[in-house]
Parts: C-alpha cells; sequence; structure tokens
C-alpha cells in the first residue's frame, strides 16, 4: 500500500474539491482487507447495550475487526476478552446470556469470568503445562451512555474523547438514553461495499428523488436539513414536517406525533449510526461492517422509551425497514458501477454532499497512517 500512502496528499485535495474515491477502494479484496487492520482494528467497535450486562456473570459477543469479543460484568466491573479459546483457538463464547465460568465447547477448557484459565482436561498429564499460562487475552472495553464498545488497539484514546458530544446532541431531542430498552436486534447483509452504504447515509440529497415516504415525513429541504461535520462524527437534524402531523400526506407514513420533534441520525466513524425519528421516543443502531470490498453485514437494534404502543413500534420499524430498503437498491447499483471500475471517480456536491468527504477523509488519513 505504499502508492496509497504517497497519494494521501492527493486523495485528501481531490475529496476536498469533490472529487471521490478511485473505484479500487470500494472494489479491491486487499483495500478491504488493509481498512480491517487499519481502520476497524484501530478504532472504538459498538458490540451491545449496557442493560444487557447488569448482574455479575452477564455477557454479550460480537467482533472487532473480525476478532471475537466477549464482554462480562464480574466482580471487577466490565471486562473484554478475545473471546478465543487460547486451546484450538474456538471461540468461548456464543449469544449473550449470564454464566458463571465460560467453557469452550470444543475440549471443554474452562476460564472463570475474569478470563482465568481455571480447568483444561487432561493437562494435569502434561509436563511444562500450567494454566496460569493460558487467560483469555484482554481487550479494551469503555461505555457512551447505555452501549459498550471495544478496541483492539490498547494504545487507543478514551472513547469520550471521540463520542462523548453525540450525548448531549441526542439530549437535545428530548430522548433520555437511559431509559430506552431494547426492543429487538437482528442481523443484515448487504450487497454493496460498506462505505458505499456509510456515504448514501451521509447525505439526503437523495431522499426528495429515492425515499418519497421519509420525505414525507421529515423536511429534508436543504435549507432545515442541517448536515454537520463533528471531529469525529457526524449529524444530520432534520424536523417532523406539519402536514406529517396533520396526517397529510400524499404517501402512507407512520404517525409522527409525539415528544421528538426532531430527526437524528448520527455516524460514529467509522461503522456505528444512530437514528432517532420523530414522534414517541425511539432510537435505533446499525453496526457496519465489510463483508469482503462488495459486500456488507451488521446489525441493527431497536429501542423505545418505556410503555411504547406496540402498533406504534412496528409501524416504524417498518417505516424505516422501507428507507433502507429504498437504500439497499441504491447502494447495489452504485456498486455494480463500481465494479466497472469507469468512469474511476464520480464527483461529489460539497454543499449537499460534504459529509461524505469529511467521512471519506477520515479513512484516508487512517489508511495512510
Ligand atoms: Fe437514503
Amino acid at each position: 500500500m505504499q502508492q496509497v500512502v504517497n497519494k494521501s496528499g492527493e486523495l485528501l485535495a481531490a475529496l476536498d474539491r469533490g472529487e471521490s474515491l478511485p473505484s479500487s477502494w470500494y472494489t479491491d479484496s486487499q483495500m478491504t482487507e488493509e481498512e480491517i487492520h487499519k481502520i476497524f482494528r484501530k478504532t472504538w467497535q459498538y458490540v451491545g447495550p449496557t442493560q444487557k450486562l447488569k448482574h455479575a456473570g452477564d455477557y454479550i459477543t460480537g467482533s472487532v475487526g473480525g476478532i471475537p469479543v466477549v464482554i462480562v460484568r464480574n466482580e471487577k466491573g466490565l471486562e473484554g476478552f478475545i473471546n478465543v479459546c487460547r486451546h484450538r483457538r474456538h471461540e468461548v463464547m456464543k449469544g449473550c446470556g449470564n454464566a458463571k465460568l465460560m467453557q469452550c465447547r470444543y475440549h471443554a477448557w474452562t476460564y472463570d469470568m475474569c478470563g482465568e484459565l481455571k480447568a483444561a482436561p487432561r493437562s494435569d498429564r502434561e509436563e511444562n503445562f500450567s494454566t496460569a499460562d493460558y487467560p483469555l487475552l484482554p481487550i479494551k472495553v469503555e461505555t457512551l451512555g447505555p452501549w459498550v464498545f471495544a478496541n483492539a488497539d490498547a494504545g487507543c484514546k478514551p472513547l469520550a474523547t471521540f463520542f462523548g458530544p453525540v450525548l448531549d446532541i441526542i439530549a437535545e431531542s428530548g430522548i433520555e438514553l437511559d431509559s430506552l430498552e431494547l426492543w429487538s436486534r437482528e442481523q443484515w447483509e448487504a450487497r454493496a461495499n460498506w462505505k458505499t452504504m456509510l456515504e448514501n447515509y451521509l447525505e439526503c440529497y437523495h431522499c426528495p428523488v429515492a425515499h418519497p415516504g421519509f420525505s414525507a415525513a421529515i423536511d429534508v429541504d436543504q435549507d432545515s436539513y442541517k448536515l454537520t461535520e463533528h471531529e469525529w462524527f457526524s449529524s444530520q437534524i432534520g424536523y417532523v414536517r406539519q402536514s406529517a402531523l396533520e396526517g397529510d400526506t400524499k404517501v402512507k407514513i407512520y404517525d409522527a406525533k409525539g415528544s421528538v420533534k426532531q430527526a437524528q441520525y448520527f455516524l460514529l466513524y467509522p461503522n456505528l449510526t444512530i437514528n432517532i425519528n420523530p414522534g414517541f421516543p425511539n432510537l435505533s443502531v446499525d453496526f457496519w461492517m465489510p463483508d469482503g470490498p462488495n459486500r456488507a453485514k451488521g446489525f441493527s437494534e431497536q429501542y423505545f422509551a418505556p410503555g411504547v404502543d406496540k402498533k406504534w413500534a412496528e409501524e416504524l420499524i417498518a417505516f424505516n425497514a422501507e428507507v433502507g430498503e429504498e437504500d439497499d437498491v441504491l447502494t447495489n447499483s452504485v456498486q455494480l458501477g463500481l465494479l466497472g471500475g469507469e468512469p474511476s471517480v464520480g464527483r461529489f456536491l460539497t454543499n449537499s454532499e460534504h459529509l461524505c468527504i469529511h467521512f471519506l477523509k477520515y479513512i484516508v488519513r487512517l489508511m495512510c497512517d
């Protein structure tokens, strides 16, 4: 990737002019490999909600740049470990739950909740074998509001350095993060590069064209829908349309009446989005990962304030899913364009798509570091 290093100044200047990255950044498997090591293993990666880790013995699992991780609540508080057995490197824990011990399902090597290896069947017949030599490897863990993150880079800066201000902006929406309850969590897969999908997330230039329902609910006019670059994240804030509150829309949307008047959409760089829609207090998060250069995968979590009406929650989830499906059609098509390799670069509008540029400059800097 020496070539990339040399070209970083050129790429940043091109982005500032509105030129996009070369198509190979979206289609080359070597580029995705580099991203795993230089981006996803160097940054804070979302794992799951703290509400799954309330009691001693609670655990959740996830992936940090492809490294399986387990986060537990033990006698010391929250601790993270690489969720890979020191024996034959099978994953130790699966899913989430509560446990007294962490036992690998391959040969039953058994760790306590602090990661110490307590038992390895038949190891007593081995010479020079001490269980003390094989604890689970630690990984850094911190929380932001109700969410737990992990970082594979032991020298990383604290999580709040990057995303602390997000909590203040969310508070302005009227949402009380600590009161939200996890409603559902689902895995998803998509047929586009993860950056293709997040660039789409970062602009609403396409909203009037491609999202009739969304544009009927939210005022997506360039002068009222605010896109803001922050140092380590970006935000988009829009307001519910009066016509939507009055139920006077051409297309069917969900009932947007409620205490939350703003729509807020955040990308916490590099790969976590947080979405709030007008109406009853609600929030969703999406975790995005590459699955090779031409595919992405991740999970979505839906949260609501206590007492949400089930039907309303399902309507909002369906509304969001419709927007997501409309976006998938767009990004699948962009990925086909990128795979063709011509034109080799595209052109962003610097007044409407500046968040894409900001995000890509962040990516280029990490890749060329
Ligand atoms: Fe969209």
